[in-house]
């Protein structure tokens, strides 16, 4: 099924000066490009895109309390609604702190490619080989020592619903390019090798 996902390059890495190395694994891995531009967020923008839902922040508090404990540590907060909250005003400090880069990307199954391409949310858990594993090492141990949001790079859409309401939030519809890309042929077009 051909998708379309959200991608932010976030402030750290529009300030680490990794735009190109970010956008040039996305192009080398077959997708393509449909939307693009540098915008710096409002508190708005940013309240939109991270909804704060219960889901949300209990989803935030029980994956970084399941790294501490992986580790044999203790997670040092007990209420998951306080952990998400803060985690929340963070981000919108951090998001519109600088310009982002926001990017809509295409391609057969591009949500679920994106994020594996993008790793795991704590950069120094992030295997080798994805953008947070190589390019970065934040860890939720420092950035909750040092009481703000993990600095991971990239948003990429978690799901296909996700992502759609994401694309809404930062791009109209005639911002979206509908165009031949010489992928459309090359990679699925069962007769682009027969027709030659
Ligand atoms: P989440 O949606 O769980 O991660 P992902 O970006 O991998 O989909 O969390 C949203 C952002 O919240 C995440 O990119 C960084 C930040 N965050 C923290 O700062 N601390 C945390 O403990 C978690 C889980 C997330």
């Amino acid at each position: 099924m051909i998708e379309k996902s959200l991608v932010l390059i976030k402030p750290d890495g529009v300030q680490r000066g990794l735009i190109s190395e970010i956008i040039g694994r996305f192009e080398r891995v077959g997708l393509k490009l449909v939307a693009i531009k540098m915008v710096h967020p409002t508190h708005d923008d940013v309240e939109k895109h991270y909804t704060l839902t219960d889901e949300w922040m209990l989803g935030v508090y029980t994956k970084a309390k399941a790294k501490y404990e992986s580790v044999g540590e203790k997670f040092p907060f007990t209420d998951h609604q306080a952990y998400g909250k803060s985690i929340k005003e963070g981000l919108v400090n951090f998001l519109k702190s600088s310009p982002v880069v926001a990017m809509v990307w295409e391609g057969e199954t591009a949500v679920s490619l994106i994020r594996k391409m993008v790793g795991n949310t704590e950069p120094a858990s992030a295997t080798p080989g994805t953008i947070r594993g190589d390019l970065s090492h934040d860890s939720y141990a420092l950035s909750n020592t040092q009481n703000r949001p993990i600095r991971n790079l990239v948003h990429a859409s978690g799901n296909v619903k996700e992502a759609e309401h994401e694309i809404g939030i930062w791009f109209t519809d005639t911002e979206l390019y509908k165009y031949e890309h010489v992928n459309d042929r090359v990679q699925y077009d069962p007769d682009w090798f027969l027709s030659k």
